[in-house]
């Protein structure tokens, strides 16, 4: 099915399933312990055998030597794979360093061997010794020490310039003109990084925990040299993903050549110290936003510039993107610069783009508001754009930002908190109340999926989308349940197999609106296939309580699958709708923290977020993934940081002891409101997504909260007490 007009009324519109707040239908699954995460396929592989990774120990140089010996006589070994015996790789188009590394090395960590042995303990054993005998070279390890010399865009990008920013910056009334930094930061999801791989002939089957099964099939056939054809990916359930496992990495190549040495099936899970340096992460960023206004705080010049570091071949973070689309202003300059550093891959995590450049935006848009005398609601209220400031003949497709701000602003008491800083006290607490937008584009993926009717009446969908721990499964059945008619226990939503029609997977937040897309799109032929064989006219026809009618005549829907069930495919593609439009999501958030006077540690004691982003399939899994995102935002805003060995170029933090997550005594009730924003350029569900803009716009509310608590700026994340202690007022 092609999406290239408008969606007009459909049956998902019906809202008798879409729309209510089911629980998840996998729930059960997973609080049994029945739903099989990466590393718990026992049956399918009794004669499994274990394997075991060795990172580099140093970040960038070469491996004059490896002595396998030891470790090939320790108990229990079977095979050791390396860059010497694994054969000729090809190199994936993903991955911006090898994800087998030998003899050089390409950052801390990289894979260099995995050892196999009967039992996890004895491949642990064996792999410690292995004797690698490296020639160190010196790297750039630090983002601020490269900075300087990087003075233009990365090859194939160009600045973004609109009018005349730096005439219009100069003649402004009021100006503002500040850096911000944001550290590396780690995915850290709860499920490591796993696969079971298993050969049978050259075919090849692999177990795996990846948020794009189509992605990581094309790859690890490209890496591994095999037709697609012979590759099968499995990932049913994920332990959560948050970028790290968009892409196939080194557990699931390593499991591969590991069992085709052993001549067994081999599971390999990251240990956890490898996966911050083995893996990707998110980037640290420099960024300078300058921002002028006239007299009454309307914005004439803004300009982003953001700076990254990545490996060769990395990409740069894209920290400006929003700064292109979320306030007006007819002066405007935005750009990119990407820095070689021999760290480890960055690449997404957590609404990349966006996270990290509203983390900064957000900030300057309150400081520049109180340098303009202006309340930082009042401000952003001001300077919304309702068209593309590029273009102003390009309007969003739906933009409620001003609609998020007013009504966050009401539920939260915005109006108890005092402009002037560090004014209210509760008991040790400074008391202090945050607001910034949000903002995530909506992107759209092709999308496909396999729809069945048996003689039951039971529906059965089939599609490679995942389930990142954000409810696909329950949204897919949704989708399917309002479009035939029948309840949700008479659909079976199958996920997350390679042999599955390929849809959008999960990622940038397309993944809820894009797969139920191609689900509807299956649907609607199932729904014709239905009626034909009844003889109904399929455009007439109503579906509803497990039947087909029109007039008088009904049937039920099980009938037209007695000789036989019933299977059709189809998929979603979508025309430029997103180009004639702006498709993007929107967000208010706000924010109460207390900084205890003495110590300066936070504490975040309110959250609110209002969100517009398209139809809500499920108000329940939709806000578990924006709670979820917020505290993110404090974890961003509060803790997160991968600390760098500058010297030897490595996160040293890479566990989860050193790297902090909130934890659940870090978070206080949220509140999460989604205003009715049914978008009929998005598809036919009129949905968008939602998971991602939940996290956009939050640690820069937090930040703005502390400052509003205590009168100290930090522009330099995490907020941690000892960028504040020199700044408190002494406790006397
Ligand atoms: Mo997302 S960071 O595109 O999984």
């Amino acid at each position: 099915m092609k999406f290239d007009n408008p969606a007009t009324e459909n049956p998902i519109d019906q809202l008798k399933v879409i729309g209510h707040p089911h629980d998840r239908v996998d729930g059960p699954l997973k609080t049994t312990g029945s739903a099989h995460y990466a590393y718990e396929w026992h049956k399918e592989a009794p004669d499994v055998a274990y394997g075991y990774i060795v990172g580099s120990a140093i970040a960038r140089g070469r491996i004059n030597a490896i002595d396998l010996r030891a470790a090939k006589n320790a108990p229990g070994v079977l095979a050791i794979v390396t860059a010497d015996n694994a054969g000729r790789l090809g190199k994936g188009e993903m991955n911006a360093a090898k994800l087998l590394g030998g003899p050089d090395i390409e950052h801390y960590h990289q894979a260099i061997a995995v050892v196999v042995a009967e039992t996890f303990e004895q491949a642990r054993a064996a792999a410690a010794l292995v004797e690698v005998h490296y020639r160190r070279e010196r790297g750039a390890y630090s983002l601020a020490a490269e900075k300087p010399a990087v003075t233009t865009p990365p090859k194939g990008e160009s600045d973004k310039t609109i009018g005349d920013f730096a005439s219009a910056f100069s003649a402004s009334a009021v100006q503002f003109d500040a850096t911000y930094t944001t550290p590396d930061q780690s995915h850290m999801a709860m499920e490591p990084h796993a696969s079971m791989a298993a050969w049978q002939g050259d075919k090849l089957t692999v177990w795996t925990s990846n948020q794009m099964i189509d992605w990581c099939r094309n790859e690890l056939a490209k890496t591994l040299k095999l037709s697609k054809e012979n590759v099968r990916v499995m990932s049913p359930y994920i332990g959560g993903g948050f970028g790290g496992k968009l892409f196939l990495r080194s557990d699931a190549v390593l499991a591969a050549l590991a069992a085709r040495a052993a001549k067994r099936p081999v599971k390999i899970a990251l240990q956890r110290p490898l996966i911050a340096n083995n893996t990707t992460h998110r980037p640290a960023t420099i960024q300078r936003i300058r921002i002028g206004t006239d007299q009454n705080g309307q914005i004439s010049a803004i300009s982003h510039e953001s700076w990254s570091g990545n490996l060769p071949g990395g990409t740069p973070e894209t920290a400006v993107q929003q700064t292109e689309l979320l306030y007006a202003g007819a002066n405007r300059l935005t750009g990119l610069r990407l820095a070689r550093l021999d760290l480890p891959e960055g690449n997404a995590m957590r609404a990349p783009g966006e996270a990290p450049g509203l983390m900064a935006l957000e900030i300057a848009i309150d400081e520049i508001a109180e340098k303009a005398g202006m309340d930082p609601v009042e401000f952003r209220i001001l300077n919304d754009t309702q068209v593309d400031p590029a273009n102003p003949e390009r309007h969003f497709s739906r933009r409620q930002l001003i609609e998020c701000l007013r009504k966050g602003a009401e539920q939260f008491g915005w109006s108890q908190r005092n402009p002037q800083p560090a004014q209210l006290h509760d008991g040790r607490w400074m008391v202090g109340l945050g607001v910034a937008a949000g903002f995530r584009n909506n992107l759209v993926m092709q999308s496909a999926a396999r729809v069945h009717l048996n003689a039951d009446g039971v529906v059965t969908v089939e599609t490679d989308m995942t389930d990142i721990g954000t409810g696909s499964y329950t949204i897919i059945a949704q989708t399917a349940a309002e479009m035939l008619g029948v309840p949700l226990d008479k659909v079976v939503v199958r996920l997350g197999d390679s042999d599955f029609p390929v849809s959008a997977g999960s990622g940038g937040q397309w993944g809820a609106n894009s797969s139920t897309a191609g689900v509807y799109a299956a649907c609607v032929k199932l729904r014709e296939a239905v009626a034909n064989k009844l003889g109904f006219d399929p455009d007439e026809s109503l579906f509803a309580d497990q039947q087909i009618r029109l007039g008088d005549r009904h049937a039920p829907l099980s009938e037209a699958a007695a000789d036989g069930t019933i299977s059709v495919e189809d998929s979603i593609e979508f025309g430029d709708l997103d180009k004639q439009y702006q498709q993007s999501t929107f967000a208010a958030h706000f924010v109460e923290v207390g900084v205890d006077r003495a110590t300066g540690e936070t504490r975040v004691r309110r959250m609110l977020a209002v969100c517009a982003a398209g139809r809500i399939l499920n108000p329940k899994t939709a806000r578990s993934q924006v709670i979820g995102a917020m505290t993110m935002g404090v974890g961003a805003a509060l803790m997160e940081e991968l600390a760098v060995d500058t010297r030897l170029g490595f996160f040293v933090n890479h566990d989860l002891a050193g790297y902090e997550v909130p934890v659940h005594a870090d978070i206080p009730e949220q509140e999460v409101i989604f205003l009715e924003d049914n978008d009929p350029m998005s598809s036919p569900m009129k949905a968008k997504g939602v998971g991602e803009l939940g996290l956009c716009g939050v640690s820069a509310a937090i930040a703005n909260a502390v400052y509003n608590a205590t009168g100290v700026r930090v522009r330099d994340y995490p907020v941690t007490l000892d960028k504040l202690l020199e700044g408190l007022p002494t406790v006397i």
